[in-house]
């Protein structure tokens, strides 16, 4: 018997796993279901260090199956300086910005492109803000699929580098990421192609619940009281807190319903934090995003609406934050803790300061602030934040002159 089926988000009905992402009576999205058995702590303690040693919690049948290329377990940092900063006395930084091609999509794109392989299709893909472009394209190369990206044009080109160089097919697209991704749907579908975070995306989700598996168990199976998380479709947001469920389910952690989910966008794209501040309970999209966190620049949120929800189950909060914001706290991040994150983690960390000058988090919370993509991705526009070194004489009084 299969572990796993299809559960419809909205009227619940249920479906045997296929390859399919869409409750056909009410066009709800669908989630894996799994039929857990209990597994304790101890069990962990001898398993490969990355986001596979959570099998179980892990949509694919056959272990044969996976194509891993090593991410996941990525550092959990106890951000004790940056903490003091702040006020914090247990501020956490979950550091996804050193997995394999350098940033949390690895995680989703991972388990969507082993459950390709599982379902025997013979080409895979995605749409992409930047990140996923190269999550997909190198998880596709070692699985031995073609791989066919479809992004805005204007994401940076150190993304653009690292996808091609992982041999995808990658189509810029004259748009906005909500362009690119209507055409990656109607090719996808067409073609037969598994188009990761589209018709794989029941599938996809599940890897990035493994950011909440690793948070729990990074700090001794116990419930952070605040998990600052950057938000663009929404997806990741939901699977971590349907990680957490899932921990509670299996009795892995306690109570998980007092922690506060607090959502992060930038300015120039947050429909999230409009929809939120305006108490709506639908998200109205933003035509032309425009922002230096282009990894976020989603106008329709595909999951914004399920993003809403888990901020009223957990107390949440949602906050934006501007350019100058952003880089401000990227070197923040840098010149504390020694992490270099691009905008999207800039993003978590400006929030998280302000949540805290608004007096929603206490000095003795302890506090999970996911930073999901690594600096050096997006140089151009963390550069625009620094001064670019001036060029010295190869003469040692000159250069002794600015050394005090
Ligand atoms: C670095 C980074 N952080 C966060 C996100 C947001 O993830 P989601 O679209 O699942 O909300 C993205 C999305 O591309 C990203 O690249
Ligand atoms: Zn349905």
């Amino acid at each position: 018997m299969s572990r796993t089926s299809l559960q419809c988000r909205e009227c619940k009905k249920e479906y045997e796993t296929a390859f399919k992402y869409i409750c056909e009576d009410c066009f709800g999205p669908l989630d894996v279901k799994y039929n857990f058995s209990r597994v304790s702590k101890e069990a962990f303690s001898n398993r490969e260090h990355n986001y596979w040693r959570y099998f179980e919690f892990l949509p694919i049948e056959d272990k044969s199956n996976i194509v891993s290329i090593g991410a996941g377990m990525t550092p959990l940092i106890k951000a004790d300086k940056l903490g003091k900063k702040l006020g914090l006395k247990n501020l956490y930084i979950k550091n996804d910005s050193v997995n394999p091609t350098f940033s949390f999509k690895d995680r989703p794109a991972g388990v969507a492109i082993s459950k390709a392989k599982e379902f025997g299709l013979s080409a895979v893909g995605c749409a992409s803000t930047g990140n996923l472009a190269s999550a997909t394209a190198a998880h596709a190369a070692k699985g031995g699929f073609p791989c066919h990206i479809f992004a805005p044009s204007d994401i940076e080109m150190a993304k653009i580098t690292q996808a091609l160089s992982y041999g995808a097919n990658y189509i810029a697209v004259d748009g906005t990421y909500d362009d690119a991704n209507r055409i990656a749907a109607q090719i996808g579908d067409s073609k037969g192609i598994g188009i990761v975070n589209i018709n794989m995306r029941s599938h996809y989700v599940e890897g990035s619940k493994t950011l909440a598996f690793e948070v729990a168990e990074q700090l001794d199976w116990q419930v952070p009281d605040q998990l600052i998380v950057p938000v663009g479709s929404g997806a990741m947001l939901n699977a971590i807190c349907k990680g957490f469920e899932e921990l509670q389910t299996v009795s892995l952690l306690g109570n998980v319903t007092n922690m506060h989910m607090i959502a992060a966008q930038p300015h120039g794209c947050a429909p999230i934090v409009d929809a939120f501040k305006k108490k709506s309970k639908d998200v109205t999209p933003v035509e032309n995003p425009d922002t230096i966190a282009k990894s976020l620049a989603i106008g329709d949120p595909g999951d914004g609406r399920y993003v809403l929800k888990r901020l009223q189950q957990y107390n949440g909060f949602a906050e934006e934050c501007n350019n100058e914001e952003i880089l401000d706290a990227i070197l923040l991040l840098a010149q504390t803790e020694g992490i270099f994150t691009e905008p999207a983690g800039g993003v978590s960390i400006s929030v998280l300061q302000k949540m805290v000058e608004q007096g929603k988090i206490d000095t003795n919370d302890k506090v999970v602030c996911y930073v999901t993509g690594n600096g050096l991705k997006a140089t151009e526009s963390i550069m625009e934040g620094l001064q670019k070194p001036k060029v010295l004489k190869a003469n040692v009084a000159e250069v002794s002159a600015v050394v005090n």
